[in-house]
């Protein structure tokens, strides 16, 4: 029998989504406001799930305390109030978009999480804009 325990979390971070090897204009076209180069900010939601066995001792699937403190040292830390191109060296190369923000959550995470447990990270950029990734 497994169970899903979830845990909500918030950041706000500034990004730019721009892609170097093409034009201006094309960076405009395709990502339109967002390829903006002064930035503009989100209120990124978090959920990150944990599924598995109940843990016959605690009753627990994970110890929401503990997972509580991974993400607010992990990605809060990371991730809140950050220019996330120029703060998070990942975003260098990498486009912030919704999708890559999750996966690299996901990679923060998955070392972190006993390896019998699954992960999933949903991330929404904005109330009616998310984005799930659950490894692979
Ligand atoms: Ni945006």
């Amino acid at each position: 029998m497994k169970v899903t325990v979830h845990r909500k979390a918030h950041f706000n971070a500034a990004h730019r989504l721009y892609n170097a090897d093409w034009t201006d204009a094309r960076n405009a076209h395709v990502f339109g406001k967002c390829a903006n180069p002064n930035y503009h900010g989100h209120n990124y939601e978090l959920i990150v799930a944990v599924r598995g066995e109940i843990h016959p001792e605690t009753g627990f699937v994970m110890d929401m305390k503990v997972l509580k403190h991974l993400i607010e040292t992990e990605i809060e830390a990371v991730f809140d109030h950050k220019n996330l191109n120029e703060e998070v060296p990942v975003f260098k190369t990498l486009n912030p978009t919704a999708e890559n923000i999750a996966v690299v959550i996901w990679n923060i995470l998955r070392p972190h999480i006993e390896e019998v447990l699954e992960l999933s990270v949903t991330l929404y950029e904005t109330p009616r804009n998310f984005v799930s990734y659950s490894g692979a």
